[in-house]
């Protein structure tokens, strides 16, 4: 079966990454929409249409289902993706909020880009689910993650400056609302001691778990729009090892 996973940039491939563990014959496509990069700052109609512009691309590639690996994309266009497309779509906010619940003694927090946080999405389904929830923006923590300061001084001050408000009681589980974070979870783990960190990409995993099975050639082909700096360097960070990106800046042109 073939998955494709759009992010607005490199930091989704946490959410390929997880979904390659889980589903290791899957053929799998991954675009990266670094030319637009970040979605986090953008209105939602513009959200909306980079969306609706990924989608499309990779149904040219015959995927049987779509990850919304992205927050921001996740939180405004997954009702205009799932009503536009014939074929399952997946976002990462209803896997997290559901795995956030299933752990949750009450008090759930959430973090993630401004236009995620402001979105409103993650806390809606939360409240609907009748727990308390604590929301901040992070603005800081994906410019962090693609310099490569996942760990060490600087990341543990950042950490502290957005995090400090979700420590002691405030709320027994955090979801990790941003590709990004994942890869600071360990620092974000250190800095809340016994909080439940909810990370959506394994989320996203499972919950594929009921719509494919795990059939395929067990390829992987990475599409980036443009080629940011840092770019192969981020691929290597986060999925493990090398793997030569095709960039395909003319589409995103034509889009
Ligand atoms: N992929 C975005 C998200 O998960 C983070 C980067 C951006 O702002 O585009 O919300």
């Amino acid at each position: 079966m073939k998955v494709g996973v759009f992010d607005s940039g490199v930091g989704g491939l946490t959410v390929l990454r997880a979904i390659k563990e889980k589903f290791p014959n899957l053929d799998l496509y991954y675009l990266g929409d670094t030319a637009r990069v970040p979605y986090g700052s953008k209105s939602p109609e513009t959200v909306v249409r980079y969306s609706l512009d990924c989608a499309e691309f990779l149904s040219e590639r015959s995927v049987d289902v779509l990850v919304v690996a992205c927050n921001t994309a996740s939180s405004y266009a997954l009702d205009v993706l799932r009503n536009t497309l014939p074929i399952p779509v997946v976002g990462v906010v209803e896997p997290g909020v559901k795995k956030a619940l299933s752990v949750t003694k009450g008090k759930v927090g959430v973090i993630g880009t401004s236009a995620t946080i402001r979105s409103g999405a993650y806390q809606r389904k939360l409240r609907d689910a009748g727990v308390e929830v604590l929301s901040r923006a992070c603005p800081l923590f994906v410019p962090l993650v693609e310099e490569g300061l996942v760990e060490g001084d600087i990341a543990e001050r950042v950490v502290k400056l957005y995090l400090e408000e979700f420590r002691e009681g405030k709320v027994d589980t955090l979801i990790l609302g941003c590709t990004h974070y994942p890869l600071l979870k360990d620092t974000i783990q250190k800095f809340l001691g016994n909080v439940n960190v909810v990370d959506s990409s394994d989320a996203v995993a499972e919950e594929l778990s009921l719509l494919v099975e795990d059939e395929g050639s067990g390829k992987v082909e990475l599409f980036f729009t443009d080629m940011s700096q840092n770019l192969n360097r981020l691929i290597e960070l986060i999925l493990g090892r090398k793997l030569e990106p095709e960039i395909v800046s003319e589409w995103v042109h034509r889009a």
